[in-house]
């Protein structure tokens, strides 16, 4: 399973690429909205930090506009994935730039059989929103579960994207499930790395390096 960023933060973007486990970027407005800067040149800067699909988000309703939308964002750069909501509108936009070869995020995707729909539509990557459906006090997890065995054989190359991640079991669960993708927010990414008994064993080991060091010289 592949891991992506759920930020538009540069600074957290640039932080885990260099950990060098980020194959691709996913924005939405809300996370575009907790940053400075306008959404171009976020965007480009994205593109520069990953080399990977990038998700940006269509801001406008009705399927000519949305069309509009993603031709301009998917001209940002080559990487530039375009993310439509899971709407009428939203499918019709998508099979109109999958047909001209852009590759399309179907975002907002709760169900299997709202998943069937935007395979079918020519999505690219189809986003089941893991965390907003246990809110509502669904089993997000057996959602995605869902979603990923009804598109198992899926004739097109549409891949799940387990969206709404809050926890590391989460992103357990979906690799576990053959989620093609986890996209992750940093806090995840972070608790992912951390426990206890890797800090208390570095320590350990520091410490008998200095103590030998000590001892021998050298
Ligand atoms: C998907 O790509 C969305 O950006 C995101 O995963 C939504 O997550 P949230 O429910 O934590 O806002």
């Amino acid at each position: 399973m592949k891991l992506f960023v759920d930020t538009a933060d540069l600074n957290e973007i640039e932080t885990l690429a260099s950990w060098g486990v980020l194959k691709g970027v996913t924005t939405n407005p809300s996370l575009l909205n907790q940053v400075e800067g306008d959404e171009i040149s976020i965007y480009r800067r994205i593109c520069e930090l990953v080399d990977g699909p990038i998700s940006a988000e269509v801001i406008v309703e009705g399927r000519e506009q949305m069309v509009s939308e993603g031709r301009r964002l998917a001209a940002i750069h080559p990487n530039i994935v375009v993310k439509i909501p899971t709407s009428a509108d939203g499918l019709a936009a998508t099979a109109a730039l999958a047909a001209e070869g852009i590759a399309v995020n179907m975002t907002l995707c709760f169900t299997a059989p709202q998943a069937l729909l935007a395979a079918s539509s020519g999505a690219r990557y189809v986003s089941p929103f893991v965390g907003r459906y246990d809110d509502i006090g669904n089993n997000g997890i057996e959602a995605l579960r869902e979603v990923v065995e009804a598109l198992w054989g899926f004739e097109s190359e549409v891949e799940v994207l387990a969206a709404s991640i809050r926890s590391p079991i989460h992103v357990v669960e979906a690799a576990k499930m053959g989620a093609d993708i986890a996209t992750i927010p940093p806090k995840v990414f972070r608790q992912m790395l951390e426990h206890p008994l890797t800090n208390v064993g570095l320590e350990k080991f520091n410490a008998d390096a200095a103590a030998r060091h000590a001892r021998l010289g050298g």
